[in-house]
């Protein structure tokens, strides 16, 4: 599939397809819930921003250098919207890309994120040929890191008050794949 072409991904149990005008309710409803926003740069959304984020995301195509794409994740049994992966392929080094996930509690500790999240991967080592690709977190953020090794990537920094965040200095890790090691690592 050509990126320009995109339409959708496929997983067992997900369909990453644009965000749709009607996804605004379950969008506003998981991007307003605490937990979920406690280590976002974000803390809530209103009608009013939602509704120009998904009428952006839904023109946008994912693989543009410098704009975060969100792939939002449909679930196939019953069509409600669980949440979001997002995938940056980064300006200055277009073969770097960077990757985020959000679901909503609902669709947590089922591993729909790390589902998503592989076929994030898969489409931009395939698809956009990407090189590498990142992913960071506040470290007191386990269930994202440990979302990040699910997928098989490795830890290369600690980030000592990486990030003024939320009123106060906080830690960031970094973890990566290389796309030569991603075949052997997803299915390991
Ligand atoms: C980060 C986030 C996406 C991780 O979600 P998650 O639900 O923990 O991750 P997964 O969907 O992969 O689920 C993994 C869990 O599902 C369980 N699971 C259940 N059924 C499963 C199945 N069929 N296949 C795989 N795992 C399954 C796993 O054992 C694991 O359990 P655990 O949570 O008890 O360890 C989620 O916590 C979130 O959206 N947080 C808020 C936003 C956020 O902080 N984003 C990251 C910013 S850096």
């Amino acid at each position: 599939m050509s990126p320009r072409t995109f339409i959708n991904l496929d997983t067992p149990r997900l369909i990453l397809r644009r965000f749709r005008e009607t996804d605004l309710t379950s969008f506003m409803e998981y991007r307003n819930n605490r937990e979920v926003a406690r280590y976002q740069s974000w803390e809530s959304i209103s009608r009013v921003e939602a509704t120009k984020f998904i009428a952006q995301q839904s023109r946008h195509r994912p693989g543009i250098p410098g704009k975060w794409f969100q792939f939002a994740a449909e679930v196939k049994a019953g069509g409600a919207l669980a949440g979001d992966c997002a995938l940056l392929v980064i300006r200055t080094t277009p073969r770097i890309g960077e990757i985020g996930y959000t679901f909503a509690p609902a669709y947590q500790h089922s591993g729909l994120a790390t589902e998503a999240a592989r076929a994030v991967i898969d489409f931009a080592f395939g698809s956009l040929e990407l090189n590498r690709i990142i992913a960071t977190t506040d470290c007191r953020n386990a269930p994202s890191f440990a979302l990040m090794e699910r997928l098989g990537m490795r830890r290369e920094g600690h980030f000592v008050h990486n990030a003024w965040f939320k009123g106060e200095w906080c830690d960031e890790y970094q973890y990566s794949v290389l796309r030569e090691d991603w075949t052997r690592v997803r299915l390991a």
